[in-house]
């Protein structure tokens, strides 16, 4: 199908009492826009055109890197109708098969299925509207029929009669024109109206007028797909039913989740089987869960991988890192981007990762930095240890061998390296190599000294 798709989104959402442009919100942690790209960008159509007025700068530079994106203008909000208007200039509207699919860039929850079917159902149209019935019509545009149900226009809530406000089939806005009919018709539109505004919807009476015509609606069921955002409150109500959508899909695959309603997707999470997730937790970017992964409450999880059988205790947050096989981390664990955990690696409370590789079997069980460092297998990081890797300047490496004991509260000064089977005593700093199966005491040795009094008060 030969189709353009043009966005409307130059409005400026005085409602949602925010200086950030409307369709820049988020609901699970992309743009309201970047929703509407994504359902229409797997339609392929020839060109997407999207009409930007308030933040237009700001809109696009956050689609910086969709080259294939047209903008068009419009510095004044004279209506929907006068906003397609500024987008046909980059219509080939000699194109007689061209057909353009409006979108809005407030309507996010779209989805792909519902658009692919009324562009299928407007290759025989010369106009598609998706429409909804509903008991809370107040404030949309209604789909006024004759007797035998054919569509005859569309009337606002301003400018609508007694009689047509009782009609509860709504225009979602959303439709399907022919490109040279649409060009024509705009051309005839005018803004003698309640508000004054060139009405898109207009073109719809002037459809059903013209006998060469054929008009059709396709009639949604679910009423958050192309629900708007115009306030807050709004957003929210769409984000929570985005997030039990999301919910539904993961126990729909068979996640064990202990609560739907408290879990909170804002990207792509991908699980195996048999994963178990506790209240509260949080997935953001691209998360995989192997088989068998446990998820603790109160976890946030971004941009990582978690292998099987790896527990993730609770309050811990993951960030960038690669968690292997039967691992355990937290409870309250930081593990920072460039974390890589080995199998059967343990990393208790209160431990700070960074750009750390640590080897299978090895363990950091309480109260530890480890940042810049590769640690081999079996290594034991007391309570308490801190790996200094920055000079006030750069960052240094700490390198230790397979089986090293690391006593508690010690500090290691990188870059220095710990070869296999090294200990370090309790206590100790740590700023020259230490050698393969050797004791290193770095701290000052203990004095006693007997017969010592307390200081008293005068
Ligand atoms: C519009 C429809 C109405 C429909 C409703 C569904 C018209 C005249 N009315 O009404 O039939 O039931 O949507 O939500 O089309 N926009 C621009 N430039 C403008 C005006 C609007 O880009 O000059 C954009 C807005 O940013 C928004 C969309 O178009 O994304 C719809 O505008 P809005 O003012 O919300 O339309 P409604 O009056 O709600
Ligand atoms: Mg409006």
């Amino acid at each position: 199908m030969n189709l353009d798709i043009v966005i409307l989104a130059a409005g400026k959402g005085t409602r949602m009492n925010s200086n950030l442009p409307k369709v820049l919100h988020r609901i699970g942690g992309d743009s309201m826009l970047g929703h509407v790209l994504s359902a229409a960008s797997q339609l392929q159509a020839a060109k997407t055109h999207i009409v930007v007025g308030y933040g237009a700068d700001e809109i696009r530079e956050n689609f910086a890197d969709r080259a294939d994106l047209q903008w068009a203008m419009q510095e004044q909000q004279l209506g929907t109708g006068h906003a397609v208007m500024q987008a046909m200039p980059g219509v080939d509207v000699s194109d007689s098969d061209k057909k353009i699919l409006v979108l809005y860039g407030d309507v996010p929850l779209i989805n792909f299925d519902t658009l692919s079917k009324l562009v299928q159902q407007s290759e025989t149209n010369t106009l598609s509207i998706l429409t909804l019935v509903t008991d809370r019509p107040t404030g949309l545009g209604r789909i006024v029929r004759d007797d035998g149900g054919k569509i005859l226009a569309i009337v606002e809530e301003k400018d609508a009669s007694e009689e047509q406000k009782q009609i509860k089939e709504i225009n979602t806005g959303i439709m399907v024109i022919s490109a040279p009919k649409l060009n024509f018709w705009l051309d005839a539109l005018c803004n003698d109206n309640a508000q004054g505004e060139y009405y898109l919807t207009d073109v719809v009476a002037m459809a059903a007028a013209d006998a060469d015509c054929a008009l059709a609606a396709m009639v949604i069921n679910d009423e958050n797909e192309v629900q708007g955002v115009n306030d807050k409150a709004q957003l929210a109500m769409l984000e929570r039913h985005y997030q039990m959508n999301k919910a539904d899909q993961l126990l729909e695959a068979g996640v064990l989740l202990c609560d739907p309603s408290r879990i909170d997707i804002r990207g792509e999470l991908t699980t195996g089987s048999d994963v178990e997730i506790d209240i509260n937790a949080l997935f953001e970017g691209k998360v995989t869960l192997g088989n068998g992964v446990k998820v603790g409450a109160n976890v946030c999880i971004k941009d990582s991988t978690i292998a099987d059988n790896a527990h993730i205790l609770p309050g811990s947050i993951i960030e960038g890192a690669d968690i292997g096989e039967r691992a355990s981390v937290g409870p309250y664990a930081r593990i920072r981007p460039g974390t890589v955990l080995k199998q059967d690696t343990k990393i208790g409370n209160f431990v700070e990762t960074k750009n750390a590789i640590i080897g299978k079997g090895s363990k950091a069980s309480h109260l530890a930095y480890i940042g810049d460092a590769e640690l081999g297998e079996n290594v034991n990081i007391g309570a308490g240890t801190i790996f200094c890797n920055y000079d006030g300047v750069s960052k240094h490496k700490t390198l230790i061998g397979n089986n090293v004991f690391i006593g508690s509260n010690s500090v290691l000064v990188a870059p220095v390296k710990l070869a296999d089977n090294a200990f370090v005593a309790a206590g100790s700093s740590v700023n020259s190599d230490v050698p393969a199966d050797t004791l290193a005491v770095g701290r000052a040795k203990q004095r006693n000294i007997s017969g010592w009094k307390r200081p008293t008060k005068k």
